[in-house]
């Protein structure tokens, strides 16, 4: 058996790769095309595994996925692959429309082109897990009732207008093709291997390097957070069990607004890195200039993952923290391997001229 998974070099994927590895004895075929998010070291462990094999290439090069479906013939894709930084895609559309749209358009062609020459049990037990986000349903206000699968999308920055459309496309080739397609919504993640250009890591590393805390506004955004290992059983649900053309949302039921988290994380650095000087990161907390767009609250409604796919979070909050910030105490190399001019460069032009 072997599994096509796309962008597995990066945050969610690598960890959704170790974490399959850890427990199934399958072939995983890794295409990614290794931009700024993707590094390779994030599979280390995995060297010399034959089980997995990295290929750098792009989800919309047809004639490069259309060798690999060949080649190896996967019992599924499952498709992490995206732009996914908020601020970049701010910055610059383009890319994110590229491969979140064209990209996964090229991918789902390709895909089955492939799938409608299988015979038909093959056909019927393939499946295209298509990794999508809580943020194509756009803000709630503070008192609404947490997203549910059927919620309007109403995308509100570039990056989640492009997931969108990637939505839309991965229905329409359910309805016109027959597909055996999954989409899944899920909520802000966090845990090892995180690019430190999203909050929770960035909070980290600036602690740790005595920088400000960027706090965009005034702090009081809401997002659902979830452990990225709890994501990754979630999707291994939905793969193993949910209906073809079926959504599912994945969540924590853990709202928290973006100030309490920095502090959070400057207590549990106080704790487990004090400083010498005995004072709290949490005077590093600066608050600068909002997001334009800044969606003010997420929250999802899990219900139908947990009722019919029987998923639910084994960490909370504090467990998932803690082992967040221990890891990424206990990894000092790969956090400098990838603060790279690139990182720094992306890091002066966002917050270098930023208004507190
Ligand atoms: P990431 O930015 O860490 O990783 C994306 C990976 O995709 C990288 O390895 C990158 O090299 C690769 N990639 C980018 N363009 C590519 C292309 N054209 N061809 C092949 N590979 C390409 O992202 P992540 O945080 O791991 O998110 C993975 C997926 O999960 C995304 O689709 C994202 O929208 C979705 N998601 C993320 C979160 C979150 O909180 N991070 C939450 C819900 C959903
Ligand atoms: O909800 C799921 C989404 O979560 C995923 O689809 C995206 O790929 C992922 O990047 C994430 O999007 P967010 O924009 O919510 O994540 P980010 O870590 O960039 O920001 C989290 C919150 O923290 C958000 O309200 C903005 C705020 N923030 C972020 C940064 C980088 C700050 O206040 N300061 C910062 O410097």
């Amino acid at each position: 058996m072997t599994l096509l998974i796309t962008g597995g070099a990066g945050f969610i994927g690598s960890n959704f790769i170790l974490d399959h590895l850890a427990h199934a004895d399958e072939s995983v075929i890794n295409l990614d095309r290794l931009t700024y998010a993707g590094n390779a070291e994030n599979l280390a462990a995995l060297q010399g595994d034959v089980r997995h094999t990295l290929v750098c290439g792009d989800i919309a090069d047809r004639a490069l996925v259309g060798r690999l479906l060949a080649e190896y013939p996967p019992r599924a894709v499952v498709h992490f692959a995206a732009e996914s930084h908020v601020d970049r895609s701010i910055r610059g559309p383009e890319d994110f429309i590229q491969t979140n749209i064209v990209g996964t358009f090229r991918l789902l062609e390709t895909v089955r082109a492939w799938w409608s020459a299988l015979p038909s049990p093959q056909q019927r037990g393939f499946r295209f897990l298509h990794v999508s986000t809580d943020e194509v349903y756009g803000a709630l206000a503070p008192d609404a009732a947490p997203f549910a699968e059927g919620h309007q999308h109403q995308p509100n920055s570039p990056y989640s207008a492009s997931k969108a459309a990637g939505d839309h496309l991965v229905r329409a080739w359910f309805q016109t093709y027959g597909l055996p397609v999954l989409t899944t919504h899920c909520s802000n993640n966090y845990g090892p291997y995180q690019f430190p250009e999203k909050l929770i890591p960035l909070m980290i590393v600036n602690a740790l390097a005595g920088q400000p805390l960027p706090i965009y506004g005034d702090g009081l955004q809401v997002r659902d957070w979830l452990y990225v290992g709890d994501h990754c059983r979630a999707l291994e649900h939905v793969l193993a069990a949910g209906s073809p053309g079926e959504t599912y949302n994945i969540g924590g039921q853990c709202e928290q607004t973006n100030l309490r988290i920095a502090r959070t994380l400057c207590a549990l650095l106080d704790r487990l890195r004090p400083k010498p000087d005995g004072r709290s990161y949490a005077e590093q907390i600066t608050f600068v200039a909002d997001r334009p767009g800044h969606d003010r609250r997420y929250a999802i409604n899990a219900g139908k993952i947990a009722r019919e796919l029987g998923w639910k979070p084994a960490e909370t909050l504090a467990t998932g923290l803690l082992k967040t910030v221990q890891w990424y105490l206990d990894h000092p190399e790969w956090l400098a391997h990838v603060q790279t001019g690139a990182y720094r460069k992306w890091m002066n032009r966002h917050y270098g001229a930023m208004p507190t």
